[in-house]
């Protein structure tokens, strides 16, 4: 950062400006916004604040942690994981690199879920988010419908954790269990299981040269991989679905694009379905793939 002159003091104002042009130089996609949720996590204030401070110049520890920060980010660290939080579902999950940072189009598996139980609600109020993360997709289904009870399962102990400490954070821990497991390997066979979730490691192993650096530099491999192609994950998941699920349960994936023909694929030629349909994300492309088991 530019040494400060003389007659112009390094007000929030202009610590903004000069930070999100210099996030443009290193091609960062929200130069602003990352800007900005940088310096109000660095004052200890909500960003909304930032606006009516404009001419407040920060104290010197405030702005050697900014400055350290926007450095990493520059290099490309992800603001997630330097502030330690990201909103989803208008919640803020604690993030750390145990997990991988949640995406805004994650956020329709979630609706998918309230809408398909306010179409047809299902007993027990029960949903299996496999891949649990941060554990953001069991936590704002919780939020979101009083009545529902979560089992949250991942093969990783440290993302357990932060789902965990998540869902404490949230309200929402006496109506979620978490499970280290394998998809669904340690479920109690015994378990109902009306409805499953799941935004599984879905890159493959020989799109890693495609993958955008600071994701591959910083996320999980546990989170981003699903296989050599990406889909043999997915694939066991639809499986272990087919067997597990209740009689005319639901099975929520979310894929990629590229992938997501494979996925209906995958399920229609499994007998034990009897529907499956692929639905677009708010950038139009093929996102989730919703399956009907038979009934
Ligand atoms: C793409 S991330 C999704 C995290 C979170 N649900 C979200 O949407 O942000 C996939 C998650 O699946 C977990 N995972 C990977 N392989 C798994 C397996 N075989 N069984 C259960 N969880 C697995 C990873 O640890 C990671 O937390």
């Amino acid at each position: 950062m530019a040494t400060q002159t003389e007659n112009q003091p390094w007000t929030i104002q202009r610590l903004l400006t000069w930070t999100a042009e210099y996030f443009q130089r290193y091609q960062q996609d929200t130069p602003r916004l990352d800007a900005e949720v940088l310096l109000a996590e660095a004052l200890g204030v909500p960003r909304i604040q930032l606006y009516a401070r404009f001419n407040d110049v920060p104290g010197e520890s405030q702005l050697s942690k900014f400055r350290d920060w926007v450095k990493r980010h520059a290099a490309g660290e992800p603001v997630a994981y330097l502030v330690g939080y990201r909103e989803f579902y208008s919640l803020r999950f604690a993030v750390t690199p145990d997990v991988l940072i949640p995406r805004p189009e994650t956020e329709q598996l979630v609706v998918e879920v309230v809408d398909a139980w306010k179409q047809a609600p299902w007993s027990p109020p029960f949903v299996v988010d496999v891949g649990t993360g941060s554990g953001c997709i069991a936590v704002a289904i919780a939020k979101q419908m009083p009545e529902m009870h979560c089992l949250a399962v991942d093969v990783s102990p440290a993302a357990l954790e932060v789902a965990k400490r998540n869902a404490l954070t949230l309200g929402v821990s006496e109506r979620i269990k978490f499970l280290e497991s394998d998809l669904l390997d340690q479920v109690p066979p015994d378990q109902k299981i009306p409805v499953i979730v799941s935004n599984p490691p879905y890159v493959g192993n020989i799109e890693e040269g495609t993958l955008n650096e600071n994701v591959r530099k910083y996320e999980p491999e546990l989170a981003l991989f699903g296989g050599t192609s990406g889909h043999e994950l997915t694939a066991k998941l639809i499986e272990q679905a087919a067997e597990r699920l209740t009689p005319g349960g639901l099975l929520i994936l979310e894929t990629s694009p590229m992938l997501a023909a494979k996925t209906h694929g995958c399920i229609t030629a499994n007998p034990a379905f009897q529907s499956c349909r692929i639905k677009k994300d708010l950038a139009k492309l093929d996102r989730v793939v919703i399956a009907r088991k038979r009934a």
